[in-house]
């Protein structure tokens, strides 16, 4: 049985942090639902946070959780602050809004010609403590491989798409083996693949619903899941995967589930 609900993360030779292994995700969250999700979440059980530059409401997860210091927060520097300098003024800006980071992520591997100093500005955010840990997103192997060739300090995680319908291996592995994390965004398909059938009737045997097999399939293969829902009982249903496990032969049929279905967009294999 899963009973422990976070996950430790190397951030560098000497500092580690735990990671809750389950965190509400709040992109597409209008300004105003984005409050009150993230207030029914750590109002439940949620300890995690995952928000973006991009989403647009880091403003509403800072307010939501200000008087919570024991909330673990992610955020994302998009694209269009990459560079040594935009990078470090994208982090105070974020900051100024949530107040505190715990895991600052670059959310792709877009604009190569700037992949280095964006990454030597990573370092020095979590040299000089404007963050608590510092990691990638929608990075492939070989955009992994490339800042493990000269960084002081390599990626804590990987946060990318992932789901028995898309469970990238290969990938996982290589983080894995490297020490590095992963985090399994659109855990629930962004909702598509819900009604599947054969996902049914396995959750019909566990008197579960879909959305929690899909969670529990991910934790019980070491990621962290970052679901979301802007619903009050949803996303208590979504936490609520810690009394139950899936057996090892529902696991070997859900990973017959791999169809490379990918729900938005697919930087790690761009160049
Ligand atoms: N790093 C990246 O590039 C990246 C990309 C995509 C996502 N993410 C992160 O991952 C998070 C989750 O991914 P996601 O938003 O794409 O999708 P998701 O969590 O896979 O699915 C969310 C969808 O499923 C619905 N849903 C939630 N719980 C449900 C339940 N128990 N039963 C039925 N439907 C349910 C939601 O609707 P309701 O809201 O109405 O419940 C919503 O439509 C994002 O919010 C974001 O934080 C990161």
């Amino acid at each position: 049985m899963q009973k422990k609900l976070s996950h430790s993360l190397v951030t560098n030779d000497k500092y580690e942090i735990e990671i809750p292994i389950i965190g509400l995700g709040v992109w597409g969250m209008s300004k105003n639902k984005t409050e009150n999700a993230v207030k029914s979440a750590i109002n439940t059980w949620y300890k995690h946070i995952d928000t973006a530059q991009i989403y647009k409401n880091e403003e509403q997860v800072g307010k939501a959780v200000k008087e919570r210091k024991d909330i673990f927060i992610t955020t994302k520097l998009w694209e269009s602050n990459f560079g040594y300098e935009k990078t470090i003024e994208a982090c105070e800006r974020s900051l100024s809004k949530l107040n505190r980071i715990d895991l600052f992520l670059v959310h792709s591997p877009h604009k190569p010609k700037l992949r280095k100093e964006t990454w030597e500005a990573m370092q020095y955010l979590l040299k000089n403590k404007y963050v608590k840990a510092i990691g990638v997103s929608n990075f492939g192997i070989h955009h992994i491989k490339e800042i493990l060739s000269w960084a002081e300090i390599g990626p804590c995680i990987n946060q990318i798409e992932l789901s028995p319908f898309l469970q990238r291996t290969e990938l996982v592995n290589f983080c894995k083996a490297n020490g590095i994390s992963t985090t399994a965004y659109s855990p629930l398909t962004h909702g598509i693949k819900i009604n599947d059938k054969k996902l049914k009737k396995i959750s019909e045997r566990y008197k579960r619903t879909s959305a929690q097999i899909l969670i529990r399939w991910s934790i019980q293969k070491g990621n962290i899941a970052i679901p979301k829902s802007s619903n009050k009982n949803r996303i208590e249903e979504n936490f609520d995967v810690f009394n139950f496990k899936i057996k090892n032969k529902d696991m070997e049929l859900l990973d017959e589930f791999e169809q490379e279905f990918i729900t938005s967009w697919n930087p790690t294999i761009e160049p």
